[in-house]
């Protein structure tokens, strides 16, 4: 069955205390709400431990934003996948657009950390969109298509159904400039339809695809609304309670 979630992607924001500040202000503020998505706050790594006893008993689920394509070893300042398991996350954003445009995350890096997350029992969160030169030449569909197919179409169908696709357009993200309903679905159900052709209906049936760029409260209906768009991966409105809950009563 495919799920509606809502996942905050905090980025490099709160310090410890003040990153416990807003968990704890949301299990509060959603104690006892109906909730009609899944909602996942990714922190930083230093936040996990902590954050992870705070949501124990709420409805909040945790993930980290990246991890090392590496299993262990000497790796300095890397952290792995089993290391962000351990201390209670169970999700992992991979191949966020900043990772690959500040720290040279290609496709086949993107390919290999899928693999250590999932062999540590992590669902990752896997980003992909087009920047605006490439939305403007046309050239967007091809893009997310190689993106896909790259660090994704090597896994088994079983492998495939534990991962959360992310359409996030460049363009959209922190700009205050956010896809239309209309564009967010087009890329959803072309999204959607790549993966029929790999795996089957039932698999792309099932598969969650999140919209992520300047989804704010005021927007988020709008984009929900779209049959494809499963929820939303969202940056600066996810670091103010009030603004994320709107987004997750928007369902
Ligand atoms: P934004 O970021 O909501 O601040 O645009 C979204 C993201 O990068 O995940």
């Amino acid at each position: 069955m495919r799920k509606n979630i809502v996942a905050g992607n905090w980025k490099m924001n709160k310090n410890l205390a003040e990153g416990e500040d807003l968990v704890n202000e949301l299990v509060s503020k959603l104690k006892g709400e109906k909730l009609n998505c899944e909602v996942i706050v990714a922190t930083p790594f230093i936040h996990l431990a902590s954050v992870a006893k705070l949501i124990s008993g709420s409805p909040l689920k945790l993930s980290a934003q990246n991890c090392s394509d590496k299993e262990s070893g000497a790796y300095t300042g890397e952290v792995s996948a089993s290391m962000i398991k351990s201390a209670g996350a169970s999700f992992v954003i991979l191949g966020h657009s900043e990772r690959r445009a500040y720290y040279g995350e290609t496709n086949e890096v993107v390919k290999t950390k899928v693999d250590v997350a999932l062999a540590d029992s992590l669902k990752p969160i896997v980003c992909v969109g087009e920047n605006l030169d490439q939305r403007e030449e046309g050239n967007h569909f091809e893009i997310i298509r190689r993106q896909i197919v790259e660090s994704l179409f090597h896994l088994s169908a079983n492998d495939f159904e534990r991962v959360v696709l992310a359409y996030e357009p460049v363009w959209a993200i922190g700009t205050g400039k956010t896809a239309t309903g209309e564009q967010a679905q087009e890329i959803h159900s072309f999204i959607r339809r790549l993966v029929a052709e790999k795996y089957g209906t039932s698999v792309a049936e099932d598969l969650t695809i999140l919209y992520g760029g300047s989804c704010k409260p005021s927007n988020a209906k709008e984009l929900f609304a779209n049959p494809d768009v499963d929820g939303g991966l969202i940056g600066g409105a996810s670091l103010k309670a009030d603004d994320f809950i709107g987004i997750i009563k928007a369902f």
